[in-house]
């Protein structure tokens, strides 16, 4: 097993490739620190015609933009293939198709320049976006175990992160989504009420305008998952004597709730004026004075109930964890990490509890390959490096329960 010594291990040097979802990146990053560069090819546009990811679509983008965004991050980066001590590579979760160009071209690269392949969890690089941006601030490291609410369109999981002393970190998944994860809710919403796609955006601009309490939405008690001390039951069929609290989450229930409102409400009809209107104009932007004059009051109301009751769910079922599981700090990421008012009350909530909160910027909240070089670093020092026969993990989980 190939190892890096402690001296050169703050100037290693690790180009990321994260190909998972809609977005083609690469990154070079020295030391699991230091972004040298960061390059996000975003299908966005492509996508944005069907309301939501085509893999196929998908698979076809990061093919013909792989070789150009490696070239750009290289470049930025101002080094060679040859400077290089290890390329990483999401290898899951993720869509199969899209995962397999990251992972072929990567190991195409490794083979060619003969450096070494490391295969990261997207979920972990969510994690260490944040992790990460925290050592460039030279901040004292947040103490130990961290729960880490990562929250995307594809993911909305709660993992109490730990490590000995300068080892491999560990993960417990100890809340989960059972049906949709946020951003789905915040994308199918936006999509009922003909707003743009992605709907975070939209939702997190035009929240800002509306009665958060005009319209109260509740969310359903799931099923604790786990007992308190963090052990699974292991008759899952008779379920019954599992203690405390479930951490997980369910965003199904709101988006019929929406779906129900705008029905009774006679909504349907500005709804399609408004996905009319913003056809003719893709170029408004979600926070736009034009964009919002497409809304009525009682629209605004509702967006801003929605994104009220999916942020206070999040919120209360984090803290909730934390505080089950004795976390020393909260960290927050994925795309709806860069959410406003997300933000605001989970910094305000950390501050009332005394615990440290960190986000990452917005840049590293949606996908990007920056963390998965990041994540890959503590990897490079443990010399943990990828087979020959890695491939594409779609379901790849993080930690156990
Ligand atoms: O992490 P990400 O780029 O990709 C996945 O791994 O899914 O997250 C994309 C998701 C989308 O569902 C998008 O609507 C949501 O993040 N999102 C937001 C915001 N910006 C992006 N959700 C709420 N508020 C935002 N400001
Ligand atoms: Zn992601």
């Amino acid at each position: 097993m190939r190892t890096v010594s402690h001296d050169n291990k703050k100037n290693s040097l690790i180009l990321g490739i994260e190909s998972s979802c809609d977005e083609t990146a690469a990154a070079v990053v020295r030391g699991g620190t230091e972004g040298l560069s960061n390059v996000v090819a975003s299908q966005m546009n492509l996508h944005a015609n069907y309301g939501g990811v085509v893999p196929e679509l998908a698979s076809r983008e990061h093919l013909r933009n792989i070789v150009l965004v490696v070239r750009e991050a290289m470049s930025r980066a101002g080094i060679g293939f040859d400077d290089l001590d290890a390329v990483a590579v999401t290898e899951g979760p993720g869509l199969a198709g899209a995962l397999l160009v990251g992972i072929t071209y990567a190991k195409a690269l490794t083979f060619g320049c003969g450096k070494p392949l490391i295969g990261v969890n997207h979920l972990e690089g969510h994690i260490h976006a944040v992790l990460m941006e925290a050592r460039q601030r030279a901040e004292r490291p947040m103490e130990l175990p961290l729960l880490a609410l990562v929250v995307s369109g594809g993911h909305t999981h709660l993992y109490l992160a730990e490590r000995q002393g300068e080892g491999a970190w560990r993960y417990r998944n100890v809340g989960r989504t059972v049906d949709d994860a946020a951003g789905e809710a915040y994308d199918k919403v936006a999509k009922l009420l003909g707003l743009g796609y992605p709907g975070g955006p939209w939702i997190d601009a035009l929240a800002k305008r509306g009665n958060p309490q005009a319209v109260p939405f509740r969310f359903a008690q799931i099923k604790p998952r786990i007992n308190r001390d963090g052990t699974v039951p292991q008759n899952k069929k008779a379920p019954a004597r599992v203690e405390g609290p479930s951490f997980d989450f369910s965003f199904s229930g709101i988006k019929t709730a929406v779906l129900r409102y705008i029905e009774t409400n006679h909504m349907r009809e500005s709804v399609a004026a408004r996905r009319a209107k913003l056809a003719e104009h893709p170029e408004w932007k979600p926070g736009s004075d034009d964009a919002a004059a497409l809304c009525d009051a009682q629209t605004l109301d509702l967006i801003a109930s929605f994104q009220h009751a999916v942020v206070g769910n999040l919120l209360r079922q984090t803290f909730a964890a934390a505080e089950t599981f004795g976390a020393r700090g909260v960290v927050v990421s994925g795309g709806v990490a860069a959410n406003s008012e997300l933000r605001h009350r989970f910094q305000a909530e950390a501050d009332r509890r005394g615990l440290p909160v960190a986000f990452p910027s917005l840049a590293l909240s949606t996908d990007n390959a920056a963390m998965i070089a990041a994540a890959a670093w503590q990897k490079l020092v443990a010399g943990e490096f990828a087979s020959d026969d890695l491939g594409p993990a779609p379901q790849l989980r993080l930690g156990g329960v």
